[in-house]
């Protein structure tokens, strides 16, 4: 344990919702050391900056921040850099910007203290191991929550080598947490408020593991286990990969009530030969296969993915192929990136590379595809009645965004509610990102 202190720390955070939850674990340990959270305006003695290395623009931002960070009297506050870039260029980033202090990747988060202790001796630290004793042994038990909603991390990394991505060199190979640390961190967290509960993971449903009497359970059992915990109302995950759609998985669709009627489910591209160049391991018609199933499962599940337009060689037919993929499927929302090479991944040296212009036109193409798909979503939800979870306080007096079963955000002014509360509401119109309701009746205090 290091020396209790006053001060102050943020932690900021940019890529995926695996980060969120590494930033609320290093924040959580930071309060344990006797350190506070910086309110909004207020000057931290420590920033954590809480990198994504997944795509050029990404990993570039964090340069920019580190030579905003100044306090008042022109001092520095210090700086560690963890996450994917931390992990992907290590003591390259104290050579490029020597104002940060500390470098601490991942799977190494819970050493923060001891570098902190190392950066005040006026000293770099570096902490990049992928250590094979687990940090989540060492970080302190969850605390009670400020949202209803909480992650919780069940798997980290990944095995599968897309030719375009950073991340099996940045998280390390595929791990599963143990059945009763995820079960007990669900309950910690129910104890502490949480009424709906995302499990993520890089590839969620790779989670495989052993139950307490010692038999063998993939994410459909450790979903069984979590739909148990009186006070938990929804259960999510994310992000999944086609290959690991386990059949018990996809039946837990229509099996689970707790489990919420969302996939997201990455395909990449709709052409064979991209997806083949790409490593993705399945092809179009067995993507759509498994997107035929779950909604055999579940009629009503909505469904969301991740595109990549200008993969190298991405020819117009390709291109239209993922066009086309999209129209068949209809997804109530998705994202879409523009092809980055990415330094030490194969795709960076393939042939064909194509150009800014090709890209910036297809990806217009492609997201107006999407953006009319989501906008058909929320309107076929109008009309209807259905239960949000509050999550946040909106823009306008007495307003609160919850959100529906399917992920849309919905916008409902009434007295008396409080974030956390689940209430039944009238939707009565949708915009392109959101709904707005009437309040029916309250479900659940
Ligand atoms: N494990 C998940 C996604 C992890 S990364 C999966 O396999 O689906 C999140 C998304 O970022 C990916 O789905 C992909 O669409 C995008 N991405 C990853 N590397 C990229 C790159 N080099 N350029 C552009 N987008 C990329
Ligand atoms: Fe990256 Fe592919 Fe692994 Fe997803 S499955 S994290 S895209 S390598
Ligand atoms: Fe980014 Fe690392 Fe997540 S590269 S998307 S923060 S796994």
């Amino acid at each position: 344990m290091t020396q209790a202190n006053s001060k102050k720390f943020r932690v900021k955070n940019y890529g995926c919702q695996m980060n969120v939850y590494d930033g609320e674990r290093m924040s959580e340990m930071l309060v344990d050391q006797g350190m506070s959270g910086a309110s909004d305006g207020e000057e931290a003695d420590l920033v954590v900056l809480n990198t994504c290395h997944i795509r050029e623009k990404a990993a570039e931002k964090v340069y920019s921040d580190i030579g905003r960070l100044r306090k008042k009297d022109g001092s520095s506050p210090m700086i560690a850099v963890a996450g994917c870039v931390a992990q992907a260029e290590g003591k390259e980033i104290s050579r490029r910007a020597p104002s940060v202090n500390i470098v601490v990747g991942p799977q190494a988060y819970h050493r923060l203290p001891e570098l902190i202790d190392t950066a005040k001796s006026g000293k770099k630290a570096l902490d990049t191991d992928m250590p094979t004793a687990s940090k989540f042994d060492v970080l302190p038990t969850r605390k009670k929550q400020a949202r209803p909603s909480a992650f919780l991390t069940v798997q980290e990394g990944c095995d599968k080598f897309c030719t375009y991505c950073v991340v099996p060199y940045t998280r390390g190979a595929e791990i599963s947490r143990p059945w009763s640390d995820l079960v007990d961190e669900a309950k910690a967290l129910v104890d502490g408020g949480v009424k709906e509960i995302t499990l993520l993971g890089q590839n969620v449903n790779a989670w495989t593991g052993e139950d307490r009497k010692g038999a063998s359970q993939g994410l459909d059992g450790l979903i069984r286990a979590l739909d148990k915990i009186g006070g938990l109302e929804r259960i999510r995950y994310t992000t999944s990969h086609p290959n690991d759609m386990t059949d018990a998985l996809i039946n837990a669709h229509g099996e689970i009530p707790k489990l919420m009627p969302y996939l997201h489910l990455p395909v990449q591209s709709g052409s064979n030969s991209i997806l083949k160049a790409m490593n993705r391991s399945h092809s179009r018609d067995s993507y759509l296969d498994v997107l035929r199933r779950v909604r055999e499962a579940r009629p009503d599940i909505a469904l969301s993915g991740d595109f990549i337009v200008g993969f190298p060689g991405e020819t117009e037919a390709d291109f239209e192929d993922t066009l086309s993929i999209i129209r068949e499927t209809e997804y109530s929302q998705a994202y879409s990136f523009k092809y980055s090479p990415r330094p030490g991944t194969p795709a960076a040296t393939m042939d064909n590379q194509l150009s800014r212009e090709v890209m910036d036109e297809r990806l217009q193409r492609l997201q107006a595809l999407l953006n009319e798909q989501q906008h058909d979503f929320n309107k076929q939800l109008v009309g209807r009645k259905t239960d949000i979870l509050l999550e946040r306080v909106g823009k306008l007096e007495g307003q609160f965004v919850g959100k529906t079963p399917w992920l849309t955000s919905v916008h409902i002014v009434a007295p008396n509610l409080s974030i956390g509360d689940m209430v039944s509401v009238d939707i009565e119109s949708a915009g392109p990102n959101s709904l707005a309701g009437q309040l029916s009746e309250r479900i659940a205090a």
